[in-house]
């Protein structure tokens, strides 16, 4: 097991990695996500780590402590997006272990359990559920409620973990969580600082719409004859940018499917999912209704069906203030900058558990996408960063 973060990067890169794109696939409970278990199994072996999973799939690695103060968790996620980028989520877990190797060259021993977390289909890119293993371990999820959810083939969610209708063990006695993640936006950039310090998420959910109209040719029948769900679609997409451009908050489709998906039919289904942020619960709800009531209007032109169904939603979530600003200062005045991106973090905040995050700079703010990067220069700054932090959250005075 190579003990530092370039050579952990280099260990990670091809795993999941698809040739065409240079992006990756690393959804829960596949081969990709397997190897990455494995992966991070050797890592906690290598590191005298004792390895704790729950029935939910999500994992910690221990630097075990006899006190009985509140342990002290850091790590992030290492499934990705469909055709994601390297830095999502393994760079949190990446870091963590390399930080722990850091404190262990300082000599420094923890006064507390120190544990480095990996939590399951952070994405929600296989079942539909962001940050769905965080949620089920905080039971904010029944697993009632999640077991029957199924992928894109049919599998279902219980039929790949399995479960437990209590939350997990693996957070009892965590006092506080510290995610370290590429910053997913340009903020660091404009501010000329490699790392900087949460401070609150936007709100944001998923809404799956439901477009029905009616089969026919798509040579013999008139224009004006069809019941056509792509059209409505198409105006709600284009109906759903303007709003969120008008509103200064965020509208996005996509995913969408098409039944029955031939090219020479009006098509019977389409499917599509929102995803909707911003800036506070109010806003939120006036975007996604402004939408929802545009889709209707179209639909009733089109003569087809419009239902709505909210997936996953997150409120807004306000990190931890003393925490961050803590930390803000610890790391010599780091930025404190709040994100539009959903992340474990916040369902462990919302839960009671302190949370806080650190952001490392992203040049080109690109990210779920193949093209997601970060200098190694500034990884490592966040690893030292990561290190003093834990020191400090970990250390006698805590
Ligand atoms: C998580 O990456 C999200 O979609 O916000
Ligand atoms: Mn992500
Ligand atoms: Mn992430």
């Amino acid at each position: 097991m190579p003990a530092d973060f370039e050579a952990m990067w280099t260990e990670l890169a091809p795993i999941g990695r698809d040739a065409s794109t240079g992006g990756y696939f690393r959804q829960p409970w596949t081969p990709a996500e397997g190897e990455l278990r494995a992966w991070f199994a050797e890592a906690a072996r290598a590191r005298d780590l004792s390895l704790e999973e729950d029935a939910f799939g999500n994992v910690v690695a221990w630097w075990e402590s006899a006190s009985s103060s509140p342990a002290v968790l850091t790590g992030s996620h290492l499934d990705s997006v469909l055709d994601g980028g390297a830095y999502d989520g393994p760079l949190g877990v990446a870091s963590a272990f390399a930080a722990i190797d850091r404190l262990r060259e300082r000599g420094f021993t923890p006064e507390r359990r120190l544990g480095v977390a990996a939590f399951a289909e952070e994405e929600g890119s296989r079942f539909g559920r962001a940050c769905l293993g965080s949620r089920l371990a905080v039971g904010a999820t029944t697993w009632t409620d999640a077991r029957e959810l199924t992928d894109r083939a049919g599998v279902r969610l219980g039929d790949v973990v399995a479960g437990a209708d209590s939350p997990s063990p693996l957070l009892r006695g965590v006092g506080t969580y510290l995610e370290l993640h590429i910053e997913q936006g340009r903020a660091l950039i404009d501010r000329g600082a490699p790392v900087g310090v949460a401070t609150g998420i936007w709100p944001h959910g998923r809404y799956r719409f439901d477009l029905g109209g009616r089969a026919d040719h798509a040579g013999t029948t008139r224009m004006a004859d069809r019941a056509d769900p792509m059209l409505t679609f198409s105006a709600t997409a284009l109906a759903a940018a303007q709003a969120a451009a008008e509103q200064g908050q965020r509208a996005t489709f996509g995913r969408v499917e098409v039944r029955p998906n031939g090219t020479n039919a009006v098509p019977s289904q389409v499917t599509a999912w929102l995803d909707a942020r911003a800036d506070s619960p109010e806003a939120l709800a006036e975007l996604v209704g402004e939408i929802e009531a545009q889709a209707a209007a179209r639909a009733a032109g089109d003569g087809t069906s419009v239902a709505m169904t909210a997936e996953s939603v997150s409120g807004a979530v306000d990190f931890d203030p003393a925490l961050a600003s803590r930390l803000s200062r610890l790391l010599g005045g780091a930025p404190l900058l709040p994100t539009q991106a959903g992340h474990d973090a916040g369902i462990l905040q919302e839960a009671g558990i302190a949370s806080a995050m650190l952001f490392v700079r992203n040049p080109t703010g690109i990210s779920h996408s193949p093209a997601e990067t970060a200098p190694t220069a500034d990884c490592l700054a966040g690893v030292d960063a990561l290190a003093d932090c834990l020191a400090e959250l970990t250390g006698a005075a805590s």
